[in-house]
């Protein structure tokens, strides 16, 4: 089982809501039978979004030691990405690549993909966030085990609800991944257990920072002819609110996610400053939602604080890494990037080889998370133990959105605020069709409305 953290607010809201509660009481008897717990036969996958994640967690999940994976069915909107997706995990998976005509194109293919499986084989949700609480809602109807990959949510009541999913899905037994690989870098785990154990104190304070150039889709222009808004907004997803969170979730969510495991709780509020500088250059305006500079301050219950910044502009100072600092010393939690290795602690607070305690060493074939977090999955179901990482991915997905919100609206924003907020950004995400308006329509300006801090309320845009 990974060693997340205990999830208080999660069971708090959860205990609170009466009717949600009954509901899942109800379910607790209905554990479906351990499918692949303690046999070795074949596990079918399917995979729900075809992209360059899907594809390596598929990758990850057929190259799981004696794992005994076939990828059976893969789905997606735009029509070549499956074809793209399977021809490349056949080349290097050739026998435990069995797709035939189980592609499928469309809204709807996510259905039409776990139908092809059986209770217990396991289907990989890599689509944007938006639709994970669509996809996992019927993954837990079909009794599949789950590999979803970050962010969780995007908001509020797309929590709350995931929340309450996850509860049917623990009822039901079924195992459940997240792609928070932070948690399975050796490195962390151990750094973990040295930070629980006192070596760097109390911790009173830690440091997240992402500032580097313009990536992925982090800035769009008008779209063009010839695609829908809807299809635009989803291949460019990382700058739309309601498609992923934007570049603030989608980007920052592992640095948040690690620093919280090490603290070993969330914040219970943020505040934030962010802007755009620069929405124009030679070729026209950038028409995406994102800020380009965030700074967030999260305060935790014992009034410890996290700290973090980001910047996506060229030509700045470039930072990319994460520190905790205690009563007693320092840690290097990702020494650059999302989770890199080597973690270490210090026993005063800027660091340096003499002051260093410890640094991790992780042997070589143990230091990729994204193929740890399949191992240890894998094994959990093989040895039908208890394993469901959602908790965790909601809390982190939330207080990830925290602290954006904060930006976007230039408010304090509280977990209680953000998680009970009525701000649903794309409502009927589940009755979407390849012919469907966009949950985010231009203006009549033309262009998509972007947050303001300061003038729309507690609404980001
Ligand atoms: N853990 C990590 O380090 C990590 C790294 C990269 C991406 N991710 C996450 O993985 C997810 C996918 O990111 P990506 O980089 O692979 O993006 P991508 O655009 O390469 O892939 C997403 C795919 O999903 C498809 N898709 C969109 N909506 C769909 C729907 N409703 N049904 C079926 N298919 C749909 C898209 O067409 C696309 O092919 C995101 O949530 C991202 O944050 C995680």
């Amino acid at each position: 089982m990974t060693s997340a953290p205990s999830d208080p607010l999660s069971r708090r809201d959860f205990l609170a809501d009466t009717g949600r509660f009954t509901a899942a009481s109800a379910l607790a008897g209905v554990a479906l039978p351990n499918v692949h717990g303690g046999s070795d036969e074949t596990i079918q996958v399917a995979l729900v979004g075809c992209g360059g994640r899907g594809t390596g967690a598929a990758g990850n999940a057929l190259a799981v030691p004696n794992g005994n994976l076939k990828l059976v069915a893969a789905t997606d909107v735009f029509d070549k990405k499956p074809h793209n997706s399977v021809g490349h995990l056949k080349d290097r998976f050739k026998d435990q690549v069995d797709v035939r005509e189980r592609t499928f194109v469309g809204f709807d293919g996510y259905r039409k993909a776990m139908d092809c499986l059986r209770p217990g084989d396991i289907v990989i949700l890599t689509t944007p966030p938006a639709f994970r609480w669509v996809h996992y809602q019927y993954a837990i109807e079909k009794g599949l085990n789950v590999f979803m990959e970050k962010p969780v949510t995007t908001d509020g009541p797309t929590s709350k609800r995931m929340f309450a999913l996850n509860e049917q899905a623990k009822a039901k037994g079924l195992k459940v991944a997240v792609g928070l690989m932070s948690r399975h870098n050796y490195g962390m785990q151990e750094l973990k257990q040295r930070i629980d154990d006192g070596e760097i104190g109390e911790i009173t304070f830690m440091r997240g920072y992402r500032m580097h150039g313009p990536a992925a889709f982090f800035r769009s222009k008008p779209k063009p002819d010839g695609i829908s808004h809807l299809m635009y907004q989803i291949q460019r997803f990382h700058s739309f609110l309601w498609a992923s969170g934007g570049n603030f979730s989608d980007f920052n969510i592992h640095i948040v996610d690690h620093l919280c495991w090490m603290k070993g709780a969330w914040p219970i509020k943020a505040h934030a400053v962010g802007g755009r500088h620069y929405r124009e250059d030679e070729d026209g305006t950038y028409v995406d939602q994102n800020f380009d500079s965030y700074a967030v301050e999260y305060t935790f219950e014992d009034g410890a604080k996290l700290f973090f910044e980001g910047r996506y502009i060229n030509g700045c100072h470039n930072i990319y890494k994460s520190n905790a600092h205690g009563t007693k010393g320092m840690a290097i939690v990702s020494a650059s990037n999302d989770c890199g290795l080597p973690s270490a602690t210090f026993r005063n607070q800027k660091g340096g080889r003499d002051a260093m305690i410890w640094r991790s060493r992780i042997a070589r074939e143990k230091r990729n998370p994204y193929q740890n977090e399949w191992d240890t999955f894998i094994a959990a179901i093989r040895a039908g133990e208890a394993y469901n990482e959602v908790d965790t991915g909601i809390n982190t997905s939330l207080v990830t959105s925290m602290g954006r919100m904060a930006a976007h609206t230039g408010q304090e924003v509280t977990y209680d605020a953000i998680l009970n907020g009525d701000h649903e950004f794309a409502p009927d995400v589940d009755k979407l069709t390849l012919d469907s308006d966009a949950p985010l329509m231009p203006e009549a300006n033309g262009l998509y409305p972007v947050p303001m801090p300061g003038k729309k309320g507690m609404r980001e845009y």
